[in-house]
């Protein structure tokens, strides 16, 4: 009788577990050759009437891009037929200025992204607005933190400044980098410049580069932009690139021009004197407004013959030891991100900190644009040893905010400590 009651009771028991778990077995069994998305679609190589959509498969794929105006809700689809694992599908003939969604659909498997993008402006009196972001590398959990931050900012498309991914990037590195900052690079076309932790030929299968050349530039609005190699190409004058930028500096008639680069000329321990040398004499000669590096993982802004030079590596990697030249007038060791709004009159600048707080800014105006807005500030952050100028000299910052006389001697400014609290 009991081995009766015990047989009974065990094929219940398997009945039950079988009911419970044949529908897992079931999903699992449909979903697991289904393919899917790696790496989600991302925006890059875009013009004032082009742009590329790309994104890679988990296994040999077909897809279909589909993209409307959304003022005319005509929809254009276009077919992608490669049957690899990486797409990118080149989009030409479109608006200047103007907002599309678009949405890639796997044939296979009928996974679907949907997403927005806008094309770059063409007249000098459209208002532009982009982010910059650099040295995401291997902190991915920072660096999505900052790339949902600058996303929600809605930018036209964004910069970044180089040092994408740690130690050359291996096709994971690249797949977390494209990933853990998807909500920014899917609806903002990217434009990248290469970094010393960049140096893998990826970089080129990843992105479309104009003239497949390490530098590039191309225009936005009232804004001409050049990309300039510092680590994989010679950039001394003389150069193919220096003689490149030169002719491309002088000849743009646009009011704004914009430089950015991995290498800072003004920086803390990463200030590179060979670019300084080489080309911020070229930048004064045919009148560059900007100029954006990265390389240095903190913020720091320096004015040099006019020009702010601004390095903003602050995208996820480790903060480095902030150590502020003769000539930096803001400095603050924190992850952040850049705003930047640019019109045929202005350009305003916003760093934005992690928590959403702005840790500087200023506005440059055409008619007099080496004018800063703000007074010399320095904000050593969760930093109490502070070395200045001189190796071997180091200086204990206290825990509040105070002004030292010493530094006074040298130089009008404040140093004030910030807690991570504040
Ligand atoms: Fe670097």
């Amino acid at each position: 009788m009991n081995n009766i009651k015990f047989r009974k009771l065990a094929i219940g028991l398997s009945i039950i577990i079988y009911l419970i778990f044949w529908p897992l077995s079931e999903l699992n069994a449909e979903n697991s050759p289904k393919i899917h998305f790696t790496i989600d679609p991302y925006l890059q190589n875009a013009s004032q009437n082009s742009i590329a959509i790309c994104w890679k498969g988990s296994n040999e794929h077909t897809a279909l891009v589909r993209y409307n105006l959304i003022q005319l809700s005509s929809v254009i689809e276009k077919k992608i037929n490669e049957s690899n694992q990486f797409h990118c599908a080149n989009i030409t003939g479109l608006h200047p200025q103007n907002e599309y969604r678009y949405e890639v659909i796997l044939n296979e498997s009928g996974y679907n992204y949907v997403g927005t993008f806008k094309t770059l402006a063409d007249s000098d009196s459209s208002k532009i607005f982009f982010n910059v972001i650099g040295d995401t590398r291997d902190d991915l959990e920072t660096y999505k933190k900052i790339a949902d931050l600058a996303s929600s900012t809605k930018p036209d498309f964004v910069l970044h400044l180089g040092d994408l991914t740690e130690n050359e990037g291996t096709l994971k590195d690249w797949e977390d980098f494209f990933n853990a900052g998807k909500s920014l690079l899917s609806q903002a076309p990217i434009f990248p410049v290469l970094g010393n932790h960049d140096e893998s030929d990826k970089y080129f299968d990843f992105f479309n580069i104009p003239n497949n050349k390490t530098w590039y530039s191309f225009n936005s609005g009232p804004v001409h932009f050049a990309a300039v190699d510092t680590y994989f190409s010679a950039y001394a004058p003389g150069s193919p690139q220096y003689e490149w930028l030169e002719k491309d500096l002088l000849s743009t008639k646009k009011p704004w021009k914009i430089v950015f680069m991995h290498a800072p000329p003004y920086g803390s321990a990463g200030t590179t004197i060979e670019v300084r040398d080489a080309l911020c004499p070229l930048f004064e000669k045919v009148g560059v407004h900007l100029v954006l590096s990265g390389h240095d993982h903190l913020y720091q802004r320096s004015i040099v013959n006019g020009i702010n030079y601004v390095v903003s590596g602050g995208g996820g990697s480790a903060l480095a030891n902030p150590i502020p030249g003769a000539e930096t007038v803001a400095l603050v060791k924190k992850h952040h991100f850049l705003k930047i709004e640019a019109t045929e009159k202005t350009i305003q600048l916003s760093a934005i900190d992690i928590e959403g707080k702005e840790i500087d800014s200023f506005r440059l105006n055409l008619s007099s644009p080496q004018t800063p807005s703000i007074s010399p500030k320095y904000y050593l952050c969760e930093s109490f040893i502070y070395k200045f100028y001189s190796p071997g000299i180091d200086i204990r910052i206290l825990p509040d905010s105070i002004k030292l006389p010493f530094f006074t001697l040298f130089k009008n400014f404040t140093i004030k400590y910030c807690s991570s609290k504040n």
